[in-house]
């Protein structure tokens, strides 16, 4: 492949923007961050005119794949009547209500435009409803950016700790000891540590917050003995439990992650798939903890809140996968299912086995030494082959197929099977480069 436009765009785009991206995860791309010009269904087109069969999906949103229709129809729609109204419309109500019929917790709903102000807004919530100020979150989860929450999220071994309480560390340069001085940090997955830790603190723990799948630890399913374990540990306690559904709504099953486990939380925090690329998030929850953004005394507020351009797409991405019970959806699942079984026979062919998690819709596809440990948290996930996972990575890239550089592949409604075959074809090669070495 050529990148030469990109890496022309690239210099001068770092004469005027800090690093020449707009976010940090951007940084970690081969030769250089790429520049695009188009994508379109499973496809995308570079600066230089290079194809690629994408599974990075905009890190997730673009779960109906690029272009979708029927959310650029409403957008279009939309766009000729009013960008911002700074007022209400119809099509916040409608989402609130397709919302409300398909994620189990969800009893009522509030919009904001990014997953990290969402967070924002829940644990606010949070603290608000139990007049408490600890929250406990998990060693390498993702929860956006913000400086309440950004802790814990990639330490380096070396400074992981004891299991059992882990030091704090921020996420970032800037970051204060007192914006992490009220959270509580476990590894994942550890029922037993999360029983003693709220036998310590479970009158102050106003929450429990976690991605039920730890995407960003490398796609980390919870267990759901463990899940339902935090459950009871927060009815006991009288602690909210947040599911973090950025990733796993409306892409592990339409009501997301607690009606893949089964396991109803008290808030969920949606973005991503839930707009299929319109900038758009939500605080999700039971009407008695959600009713208290209605007084007014919890505050929540923003300009872009609910704007009719976000709603519109909302609307039109939800009925979009929610039609004929989901069918567009199951079928990504199933062609995601077809290449995981895949990735998994060709790399094993080629000697170079691959450890795929997940579900079709997103999963990691990583290399483990010979005799590695069951991965379960963040710790255990440490034992992955990096440079393999990013020799594989780029070796995909050279070949024409987009995955992120952690080696999570997200797969949309609109790849088909003849992608998933031509795939699995550039694949076989990649897998042989990367195990002759
Ligand atoms: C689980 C999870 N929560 C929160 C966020 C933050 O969302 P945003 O990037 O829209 O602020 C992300 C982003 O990747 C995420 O994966």
């Amino acid at each position: 492949m050529q990148y030469d436009m990109s890496k022309a765009w690239y210099e001068r785009a770092r004469q005027v923007i800090p690093g020449g991206i707009n976010s940090n995860v951007r940084a970690i791309s081969e030769p250089v961050p790429l520049f695009f010009e188009r994508a379109e269904g499973s496809r995308m087109w570079d600066a230089d005119g290079n194809e690629y069969i994408d599974y990075l999906l905009g890190h997730g949103p673009m779960i109906l794949g690029h272009t979708p229709a029927p959310v650029i129809e409403a957008i279009r729609r939309q766009a000729a009547r009013g960008l911002v109204y700074g007022q209400q419309s119809e099509h916040e109500v409608y989402a609130a209500e397709l919302l409300r019929a398909h994620v189990p917790c969800a009893e009522m709903v509030r919009f904001s435009t990014t997953g990290s102000e969402a967070v924002h807004a829940a644990l606010r919530l949070a603290r608000a409803a139990t007049g408490r100020a600890k929250v406990l979150r998990f060693e390498g989860h993702y929860h956006g950016w913000m400086d309440n929450i950004a802790w814990n999220q990639a330490s380096p071994t070396a400074e992981l700790g004891p299991r059992e309480a882990p030091p704090m560390r921020p996420a970032s340069e800037g970051q204060q000891p007192e914006d992490g001085a009220n959270l509580l940090v476990l590894p994942w997955n550890d029922a037993a540590l999360a029983e003693r830790l709220f036998a310590q603190y479970g009158s102050e723990l106003a929450a429990v917050i976690c991605d039920p799948f730890a995407s960003a630890a490398g796609v980390i399913p919870g267990e759901p003995d463990f899940l339902m374990t935090l459950r009871t540990l927060c009815d006991t306690h009288g602690t909210l439990l947040i599911f973090d559904e950025v990733i796993t709504g409306f892409r592990v099953a339409l009501g997301g992650a607690q009606e893949y486990f089964g396991v109803t939380p008290d808030l969920a925090i949606f973005a991503k798939a839930l707009g299929a690329g319109m900038p758009v998030s939500a605080v999700a929850g039971k009407a008695e903890y959600m009713e208290r953004f209605g007084t007014l005394k919890t505050v929540h507020a923003g300009t872009y809140n609910s704007n009719p351009l976000a709603m519109a797409g909302t609307v039109a991405a939800l009925e979009t996968l929610t039609a004929g019970r989901g069918a567009a959806l199951a079928h990504a699942l199933d062609m995601g299912g077809r290449l995981m079984d895949g990735l998994r026979d060709l790399s094993a062919e080629a000697d170079a086995p691959l450890t795929l998690r997940g579900v079709g819709t997103v999963f990691s596809a990583t290399f483990l030494p010979p005799n590695a440990q069951p991965v379960t948290d963040y710790r255990s996930a440490r034992q992955t082959d990096y440079a393999r996972g990013c020799a594989l990575w780029i070796a995909l890239q050279e070949r024409g197929v987009q995955i992120t550089s952690m080696g999570i592949w997200f797969v949309s409604t609109a790849h088909t099977a003849a992608d998933i075959d031509e795939t699995l074809n550039i694949a076989k090669n990649a897998l042989a480069e990367v195990a002759r070495g």
